[in-house]
């Protein structure tokens, strides 16, 4: 009963029920009581006629600079079989929209609120119900797979058991997502201890890693990172951390609105230099947000923070919210803190949750963990493709 509900509400969903012009745009309304207001320059602008694009690339060949500024249609005829047909002013061009088409890429305000995605946001309590899978389900199908991308779009990090803890493992896992992208450690780094003067990064000291974003000092920072233990420490110590920067930031917004405007409007430096080979700078705000001020992205890293290089009246209010901001993330309300045990891998966006590590204690440490990443893209690209292809099995 509640199926045929759902499958009747869904045809209404893509029935045109009536078609109305006005000077600019074209007004549909929908059985299910929803109303489209196309304009014509969109529509013509997004005809994928065999003349104007192709759909099997998602190509588009026609120009929106040969639209006529007073386009409009000679006529528009629909049916909802046969889609809507619009023969255009002045060149009789022909045009179809299949109505699911239209309904899909409608641009109400209600229908691109329903198309965004929220993301679920967490502090430690997640420690009870983990975003956690076996290895088996995810290698083996795509029921799996779809379930570890899922995690990572809503909760933006998801943990795997039963990855043999040996070496080759992790990059299998990574490229089940896309290719594996060189990061400036090389494509895949080990974090083991290693001796003071040949290490190149904090990661292979003992050193208390506070939660932070991977390479916040490149324009764009690697985006999915792969953690897989190979041999976890013998003392408890160098325990895992991961923040969910956007609950931090929604926290934030709550209690200091302003100071939430200040940290999203003015950037901070971040540097990083090593040896004569690398010295990287790269300023950008700490918040990122879309044009409707939603949380796009976090950049937060203490330990490659360069100084603050703003107008002189704002370095103290600035301050002020920064150290908001980092008084809430070392709060470990926030922190899901665990121990990564042989075997586990955890797979997290780097663009919204931070990461860390408890001091790793220098007695007889073995500790290693393995890293690599993969670009964010993938990830969307792989969501797109695997609900798709579910959708029509
Ligand atoms: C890093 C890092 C965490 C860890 O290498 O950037 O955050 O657990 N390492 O060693
Ligand atoms: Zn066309
Ligand atoms: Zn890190």
């Amino acid at each position: 009963m509640v199926q045929n509900l759902t499958m009747r509400n869904q045809s209404e969903r893509y029935q045109i029920s009536e078609v109305q012009q006005d000077s600019r745009k074209l007004v549909l309304n929908w059985a299910d009581g929803h109303q489209s207001r196309f304009h014509y320059i969109w529509l013509r602008d997004n005809c994928y006629c065999s003349e104007c694009g192709d759909p099997r690339h998602g190509e588009k060949h026609f120009h929106v600079i040969n639209v006529p500024e007073d386009i409009k249609p000679l006529s528009v005829d629909w049916d909802n079989d046969q889609g809507l047909k619009i023969i255009w002013s002045p060149d009789g061009h022909r045009s179809v929209y299949e109505p699911q088409w239209l309904r899909l890429h409608c641009y109400s305000t209600t229908e691109r609120e329903n198309r965004l995605h929220t993301p679920i946001l967490w502090d430690r309590e997640i420690a009870t119900n983990l975003p956690l899978l076996a290895y088996e389900e995810v290698k083996s199908g795509d029921i799996g797979k779809l379930q570890m991308l899922e995690s990572l779009r809503d909760y933006g990090i998801c943990f795997l058991k039963n990855v043999p803890p040996r070496l080759g493992e992790l990059e299998s896992v990574a490229q089940l997502l896309g290719p594996i992208v060189e990061s400036n450690y090389g494509r895949v780094f080990d974090i083991v201890i290693t001796p003071e003067e040949s290490r190149t990064s904090v990661a292979n000291s003992g050193r208390r890693l506070m939660p932070h974003t991977d390479d916040a000092y490149q324009d764009a920072p690697p985006g999915i990172i792969f953690f897989h233990c190979l041999i976890a420490s013998n003392d408890g110590s160098g325990q895992s951390i991961f923040v969910d920067g956007f609950e931090l930031l929604q926290r934030l917004r709550q209690e200091d609105p302003e100071g939430f405007k200040l940290l999203s409007k003015y950037e901070l430096c971040f540097r990083k230099r090593y040896d004569a080979r690398i010295d990287m700078q790269t300023c950008e705000p700490i918040i990122h947000l879309d044009s409707r001020g939603n949380l796009k992205r976090v950049r937060i890293s203490n330990l490659f923070a360069a100084p603050l290089d703003m107008p002189e009246e704002v370095i103290e209010p600035f301050y002020a919210a920064y150290r908001k901001l980092m008084r809430l993330y070392a709060d470990n309300r926030y922190w899901l803190q665990l121990q990564l045990q042989p075997g586990e891998l955890v797979v997290f966006d780097n663009y919204r949750i931070l990461h860390g590590r408890t001091e790793i204690e220098m007695t007889n440490q073995c500790r290693h963990l393995r890293h690599c990443c993969v670009d964010r893209d993938y990830l969307h690209s792989q969501l797109r493709l695997l609900t798709h292809r579910l959708e029509r099995t």
